[in-house]
């Protein structure tokens, strides 16, 4: 264990100004060469035996990350311990990937489960998915499995989920949304906002926050997403890859490996599978469902039709993501010399949306660096909305901006791409995509965010230093 935190802080800061961010020409360097230590060697086999127990001995998915999130080097050091450090080994994800690209998901799952043991969980939605737990149960390795219990699942995902666990011995391990931010929604819009102003916020609340608690306890996750599933979004996932989006228990962009094992299977073949392996499925395929989430989200589609048009089909097709994929979202952005780029981008318009950030203008920011105005201390974040460390750092920005409302502190946002690169790099040492600004109340000069960690506990810790 001491050999884990010595070593992943030590890639905690290695990779400091190499893997998460952007610049106007695409994400610079490489994002797909993920740092870990393999510490499989380090549990022993009746740990790694979990799946198969009932009792509550498994790390509850949202555990606290193994180390400080805090990016002040603390005492730890002064106690390291007496060991030797093993060299940390490098993947190639997009090579590993190209690697995989032609194995059956039998040998993806083996090799996923055989990587990462206990720090890794399969995504079960209640779907045919199931077949991930077909895949991993055959492997004869233990493995882990959660699920997303939003609250407004059908009653045939609920008997499903226990007709699962009973079936293979295992325990889902359920995680829920938090029930302030529940009953703030449904209080503030009611119980069905997502018909009227589309599903993105309440599958934030219900779906995104609560993954993202569950990752921060993992090193990487399996999920069913396959190419065929939703052609405008999901024709390119590969078989692996460095999470473009959330992170792992280590913090920081690049700290989660997400493994797609059925990608490149159609969607027939995953029920002929299911049919030979005899696996029980969700009753709600026989009422002519092939896709399933939420019940007020989803529906039976007619023969012919595609499953995707049974998911949220009062919206366009492109925005079919709930934010758990969101960064399989393509968007074409147009440069000032007329080429275009394709970024990631999930949503498709600006980011960091919140009451609690201001949105500072070119005059605004001119303000901020001439003092003028300034009473108090203000955290910036210059970004692009098409960058995907800038996205994936969206939530805890704004939970950041949250947690500071009504403080002396404000907390802005200047989209710094375009025009605006120039000025950005001038005065505000902008280098890439997100580049975060610390003005103190008393100085011209603002301080520079100088960590990849861009959860909320270490945002916090670098303001509390500062101000
Ligand atoms: S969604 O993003 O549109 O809801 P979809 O239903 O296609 O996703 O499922 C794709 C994969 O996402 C699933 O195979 C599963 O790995 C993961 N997933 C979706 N919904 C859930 C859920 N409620 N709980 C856990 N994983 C989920
Ligand atoms: Fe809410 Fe519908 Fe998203 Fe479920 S799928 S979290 S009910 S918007």
């Amino acid at each position: 264990m001491a050999l884990a935190i010595t070593s992943s802080t030590s890639i905690a800061f290695s990779s400091s100004s190499s893997s998460s961010s952007c610049t106007e020409q695409g994400f610079q360097l490489s994002s797909t060469k993920f740092p870990h230590s393999d510490r499989l060697h380090l549990v022993s086999p009746a740990t790694l035996n979990l799946s198969r127990k009932r009792s509550g001995s498994v790390k509850a998915l949202n555990a606290e990350p193994r180390r400080s999130d805090t990016i002040v080097p603390s005492a730890a050091t002064v106690f390291a311990p007496d060991v030797e450090v093993k060299p940390v080994e490098i993947e190639d994800f997009e090579t590993l990937a190209k690697d995989l690209e032609n194995a059956s998901p039998l040998e993806i799952m083996d090799k996923a489960l055989q990587k990462y043991g206990n720090d890794i969980a399969i995504a079960f939605s209640g779907a045919e998915d199931v077949a991930l737990i077909e895949y991993a149960h055959l492997t004869g390795r233990p493995f882990r499995v959660f699920s997303l219990d939003t609250g407004r699942l059908n009653p045939e995902t609920y008997n499903f989920f226990d007709t699962v666990e009973k079936h293979y011995g295992i325990r889902i391990e359920y995680m829920f949304p938090d029930s302030v931010e529940v009953q703030a929604l449904v209080r503030t819009k009611g119980l069905f906002s997502f018909y009227e102003d589309g599903h993105q916020e309440c599958c934030r609340v219900r779906k995104v926050r609560p993954l993202r608690r569950a990752l921060k306890g993992l090193r990487a996750w399996i999920t069913g997403q396959r190419k065929d599933q939703s052609p405008g979004t999901r024709s390119e996932v590969p078989v692996v890859q460095v999470d473009p989006v959330f992170e792992g228990m280590d913090g920081g962009s690049g700290s989660l490996v997400k493994w797609n094992p059925v990608a490149n299977v159609a969607g027939n073949d995953i029920w002929n599978f299911l049919r030979t392996m005899d696996v029980p499925v969700n009753s709600l395929h026989t009422h002519g469902y092939v896709s399933i989430g939420c019940e007020p989200c989803t529906r039976a589609v007619l023969p012919g039709q595609h499953e995707r048009e049974g998911r949220w089909w009062w919206e366009d097709a492109k925005a079919k993501e709930c934010g758990l994929h969101k960064g399989n979202i393509k968007e074409e952005t147009v440069n000032g010399d007329g080429n275009s780029e394709v970024h990631a981008n999930g949503s498709g318009s600006d980011i960091f949306n919140s009451n609690d950030i201001v949105s500072l203008s070119r005059p605004g920011m001119e303000n901020l660096l001439k003092m003028e105005d300034r009473k108090d201390p203000w955290m910036v974040v210059l970004y692009a909305p098409w960058c995907q460390f800038c996205q994936a750092m969206e939530a805890s920005y704004v939970e950041f901006a949250e947690k500071l409302a009504g403080s002396d502190m404000k907390v802005g946002k200047f989209r710094a791409d375009g025009d605006e690169k120039a000025f950005a790099h001038q005065e505000l040492h902008l280098g890439s995509f997100p580049t975060i600004l610390f003005f103190p109340k008393h100085s011209s000069r603002p301080i520079k965010y100088p960590s990849e960690k861009r959860d909320v506990d270490s945002l916090m810790a670098f303001v509390n230093a500062l101000r």
